[in-house]
């Protein structure tokens, strides 16, 4: 049995990077956690209580009652990654327009922050995990032997996006979701609390022009190497 790593991969928006991390977690055999579902899970919880109206958050409230939030996260038969919030389902719900408006606001409040990490550094402890996210390699895990970042082209990303909810049956228009992409990016990156930014020791990955085929081959290479230094 070769050694277990801890791999983390960073990125912009709709990068796919949750796409290549389930495929490299698959590949290993190690657990696949994508932490943007949880604080979607956070905003859509939060959504549903009523404390996110359309110009105001209650934060209070919401900081008031995240020690009770209970979210799982569990992969079903076909590889898929379920979402739970309290026990229901919410694996579609999350990925909403409504909730991608206002993930990355939820996203900015450190208590939120330091909630999601904690469980995000939990699930790793026995390493043999690929996690996805904004801040893994440089906060949740900044020891992980393997850091990809992620990045590519502004338009192909909310084209993929597009291509995406459109064959979930979803009702979208391209210019909001490229204007959701770009927002997103300025606030995940303005934000003062561990701000999107690329970790020292990260490996660029830019994918505006690489299939899915290539981009696995090559994330098998450098998990290789990582595992075998
Ligand atoms: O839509 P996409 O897959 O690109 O994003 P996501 O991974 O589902 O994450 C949704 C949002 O959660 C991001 O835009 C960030 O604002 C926030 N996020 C974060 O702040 N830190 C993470 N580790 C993961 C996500």
């Amino acid at each position: 049995m070769s050694r277990k790593i801890t791999i983390a991969i960073d990125g912009y928006s709709s990068t796919g990077k949750s796409t290549m991390a389930k495929a490299l977690a698959q590949h290993l055999g190690y657990l696949y956690v994508d932490s943007g579902a949880m604080y979607r899970a956070v905003t859509w919880w939060a959504m549903n209580n009523g404390w996110i109206q359309e110009h105001s958050i209650d934060i209070d409230q919401m900081l008031h009652h995240l020690p009770e939030l209970s979210i799982e996260l569990t992969t079903s038969s076909e590889g898929f990654m379920d979402v739970w919030v309290h026990g229901e389902k919410i694996t579609d719900a999350i990925r909403s327009m409504e909730v991608a408006q206002r993930v990355s606001q939820i996203a900015s409040i450190a208590e939120i922050r330091h909630f999601l990490v904690a469980k995000q550094q939990q699930m790793g402890l026995e390493k043999g995990v690929v996690m996805d996210g904004r801040d893994i390699g440089t906060v949740v895990f900044p020891q992980a032997e393997l850091k990809v970042f992620v990045q590519a082209d502004a338009q192909v990303r909310a084209k993929r996006r597009f291509d995406e909810l459109q064959a979930k049956g979803q009702i979208v228009d391209f210019q909001e979701i490229l204007a959701n992409v770009n927002d997103r990016d300025h606030q995940d990156t303005h934000r003062a609390v561990s701000p999107l930014v690329q970790a020292k020791d990260a490996r660029v990955l830019d994918n505006t022009q690489m299939g899915r085929a290539e981009q696995l081959t090559l994330l098998i290479n450098w998990a290789d190497q990582a595992i075998n230094p």
